[in-house]
């Protein structure tokens, strides 16, 4: 369980792998939702932070950014995924529609005010400095620009509590996230609740940069 939990936060070991990618398989609607939430044109340019599994990547590559001229970056502080994504993606790194950098989200080496849309899902709650990593997200953000996470408040709660898979994870809940984007130049921050037949609500966090 101890190296299910690291790996959840930084994948790091081929023989805890297909283990954490079937954990995280379950995330898949949080990407799915996360991107159609962005509302992503040909032309953006977006940001997905700490993709894992890259779900996310290509929901966000198939909404719309293989029509145009916009391209998907994927930031990640875990090597392991980064070289998988880069054998995933090969075919769209070779043509610029996909970037993916090992960098971490307090310090990405990425230019000021880059992006249309940037999203990250079950990320977050592993930053050990939400301040930093939401200063730093706000400044490779263009002005106006939209982020978005979205959680599955039920199933953190239920994992936590019986299994202690995400002792690893310092941000469970919402709050201190929001508050770290209010002291950092966000604005219009909401949550909206995802309604989903059979099965217990998502929860989206929407903000955008002043
Ligand atoms: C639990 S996984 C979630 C993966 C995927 N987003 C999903 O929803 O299935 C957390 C991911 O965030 C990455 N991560 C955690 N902390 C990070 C940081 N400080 N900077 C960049 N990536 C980070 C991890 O390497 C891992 O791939």
């Amino acid at each position: 369980m101890d190296k299910l939990a690291l790996n959840l936060r930084k994948p790091s070991s081929n023989c805890y792998a297909n283990l954490t990618r079937f954990a995280l398989a379950a995330n898949k609607p949080l990407g799915r939702n996360a991107v159609r939430l962005l509302q992503i044109e040909p032309h953006h340019k977006v940001l997905e932070v700490g993709f894992g599994p890259g779900h996310g990547l290509g929901y966000a590559l198939n909404q719309s950014l293989r029509n145009g001229p916009g391209q998907i970056v994927g930031v990640d502080f875990s090597s392991f995924v980064c070289d998988r994504a880069r054998k995933q993606f090969a075919a769209e790194i070779s043509t610029g529609k996909v970037k993916i950098m090992a960098d971490n989200v307090t310090s990405m080496s990425l230019p000021d005010s880059e992006f249309d849309k940037v999203f990250h899902t079950n990320s977050h709650l592993y930053w050990p400095d939400l301040p930093s990593a939401c200063k730093e997200l706000n400044r490779v953000m263009k002005p106006g620009a939209k982020m978005v996470t979205v959680m599955n408040l039920v199933r953190i709660e239920k994992i936590s509590r019986r299994m202690g898979a995400l002792k690893y994870a310092p941000n469970l809940f919402p709050e201190g996230y929001m508050s770290s984007l209010a002291a950092s130049g966000f604005e219009n921050i909401q949550t909206i609740e995802i309604k989903r037949r059979f099965m217990p609500s998502l929860h989206a966090v929407i903000c955008s940069k002043t």
